[in-house]
């Protein structure tokens, strides 16, 4: 069997992706078509081509303007049964997905909306294709604090449809101790707890995420390798990191595939995971993430096979679930 195979027929779990970062150029024209909302391209291949990024605020700017279509409970329907069908694609079996409420909440569409739209979608994949997933509802960092736990607080009558809570959007500037009270607050509601640490930010980052946040993972964390004591702790305590290798070239992270530290972190015994972050954005869904690192690292079958079993092993699947696939 060729890499390219293994990588493909290889079940996988995904762990860090934005669901609205999933929105294909596609669906975006044929919603702004659907709401009238004007987009500020003239066709499909347009949207595409204007996914060049120079670092995570400029990416950040297209996606929120992106998530701009998605209006009624359908549009989210619409939008995770496409991620949910990928997924069928690409033989991942179980995905942990992001969602940015405030996203939408600041532009007037209700929790009970995308709530919805996503529930039904993954309730039709978990049907359709045996797919499982679970929603990890985000805060934005550049957002006050306030504005969290305002969402926590309209999130409760969906607290049994969401297993964690994250933190997501610009990182430098904002810190996870920003939000440590309302971390604390989700972490007595029994939520687990991811956020972004150590994309563009400082190894610091990382530390205020595990000290302060009390995080069981974190996503990226690419930067950990700036601060020995640090390696030493994720690859003592197992904590995961779930590392998105496109998403880091799109948004100069690294300059250079061949740069990247993924390879060298999980030989350096840390958890480390691939996903895709935010595909539509960054080219490419998870098997094209692994066929990248194949590509300029040179990953072997058994890096594949090591990688697949750390996303389910740093997954939030219960004990017997997991052992199914590690
Ligand atoms: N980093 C921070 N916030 C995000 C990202 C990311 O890679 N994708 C979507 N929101
Ligand atoms: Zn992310």
């Amino acid at each position: 069997m060729s890499l390219i195979d293994t990588i493909k027929k290889t079940p996988k779990a995904e762990l860090h992706l934005h669901i609205e970062g999933s929105l294909t150029p596609e669906l975006m024209w044929d919603l702004a078509a659907k709401h009238s909302v004007s987009l500020p391209y003239n066709s499909v291949e347009e949207i595409a081509a204007a996914y060049n990024f120079s670092d995570l605020q400029s990416f950040l700017d297209l996606y929120y303007a992106g998530a701009g279509v998605l209006i009624d409970e359908d549009d989210f329907y619409q939008l995770m049964w496409a991620y949910l069908s990928r997924c069928h694609e690409e033989n991942i079996v179980h995905t942990e997905i992001m969602f940015d409420p405030q996203t939408h909440t600041e532009r007037g569409i209700e929790f009970a909306t995308f709530m919805a739209g996503f529930l039904r979608a993954m309730k039709d994949a978990e049907e359709q294709f045996g797919i499982s997933s679970y929603l990890i509802m985000s805060f934005l960092r550049h957002l006050p604090e306030s504005s969290a736990f305002a969402t926590l607080e309209q999130a409760k009558p969906y607290f049994s449809d969401i297993h964690a809570v994250g933190l997501d959007s610009s990182e430098l500037g904002h810190p996870p101790s920003k939000f440590e009270r309302v971390f604390k607050q989700a972490k007595q509601h029994g939520f687990k707890i991811v956020a972004h640490a150590g994309e563009e930010g400082p190894a610091s980052y990382i530390w205020e995420a595990i000290n302060l946040l009390e995080v069981d993972r974190i996503d990226h964390g690419v930067r950990c390798q700036e601060d020995a004591e640090l390696m030493t702790y994720l690859k003592e305590k197992q904590i995961p990191l779930t590392v998105c290798p496109l998403s880091n070239l799109k948004l100069c992270v690294i300059d250079d595939m061949k740069q990247h530290n993924i390879l060298t972190l999980l030989e350096e015994g840390l958890l480390v995971t691939v996903n895709s972050d935010d595909p539509t954005y960054f080219g490419g869904f998870l098997n094209d993430n692994f066929i990248a690192l194949s590509e300029s690292l040179g990953i072997n079958e058994e890096h594949v096979k090591a990688l697949a079993k750390n996303s389910f092993i740093a997954s939030f699947l219960p004990e017997d679930k997991k052992r199914q696939y590690i």
